[in-house]
């Protein structure tokens, strides 16, 4: 037998026992994100989702030898998603809460945020602390911890979006009197953009960890994220990434 006869017949048996399909086809997950959250996930100029998390969910698919898909759906859809298994993990900045760990289970933390207010800059003085925009008109994101934290603080006077741009635009353009949102998200906003005309408090909300999520059943998916997780952080991909979006503070 020639040696290209005997590759032939080898991959013949290998094909035949599912090995080589296997060695082939690597594991697809679909991760769903709400693309509009900068510096986390947005769509970029050549319509590609881009950002921190991006990056980090598929540098934790490769470092296990698996892809992703990333999807764009609406923040308040994600964890339904992920229940009905339109989607098999969500990334998108979602703080781990208790009341979301009765519907989804959560990777190790992998980002510290917070909520913060922004204020139009012409209001910098009339609003200087949390308390001065209690009972006022706010904005907030449909679903977030933001929503629920404006909601104690001014109960109908919310108005909720489905994004976060949207929330800066209504505030910029007077319908409310502040955003009530993460600050990570605040600062780029104000940073990149270059946006004049609005300001962030000083004085800080609430601490908050992001988590990936995974349904509820899927135990073995969220032990495989964290693995990952492990895996970029040791090889000093995590601190890459980081720093590439973030800067070298931490
Ligand atoms: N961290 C907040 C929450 O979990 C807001 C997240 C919003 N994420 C987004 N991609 N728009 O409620």
């Amino acid at each position: 037998m020639t040696f290209k006869a005997k590759m032939t017949a080898l991959a013949a048996v290998l094909a035949a026992t599912g090995v080589f399909a296997q060695a082939q086809a690597a594991e697809v997950y679909n991760v769903g994100s709400n693309m509009a959250f900068a510096p986390f996930e947005y769509v970029d100029e050549n319509n590609q989702p881009a950002g921190f998390e991006m990056e980090l969910i598929v540098a934790i698919a490769k470092a296990q030898g698996a892809e992703v898909k990333l999807n764009n759906v609406p923040f308040d859809g994600l964890i339904p998603s992920l229940q009905t298994g339109a989607i098999d993990i969500a990334m998108s900045g979602i703080t781990i809460t208790d009341q979301r760990k009765r519907r989804v289970i959560f990777s190790t933390p992998y980002y510290q945020s917070g909520l913060a207010v922004m204020v139009r800059e012409a209001d910098k003085d009339k609003y200087k602390t949390i308390d001065s925009i209690k009972g006022k008109a706010l904005c907030a994101q449909i679903g977030t911890t933001g929503a629920i934290t404006a909601r104690k603080f001014s109960g109908k006077l919310v108005k909720e979006f489905n994004n976060a741009p949207e929330t800066f635009m209504e505030l910029q353009t007077g319908g409310c009197e502040a955003v009530v949102h993460d600050k990570p998200v605040m600062d780029y906003y104000m940073a990149r953009r270059g946006t004049k005309g609005v300001y962030r408090l000083p004085e800080v909300l609430s601490a908050e960890d992001y988590g990936i999520a995974v349904a509820k059943n899927n135990q073995k998916l969220a032990d495989w994220l964290n693995v990952g997780l492990e895996k970029v952080k040791a090889s000093g991909e995590y601190d890459k990434i980081y720093t590439k979006w973030f800067g070298a503070q931490k």
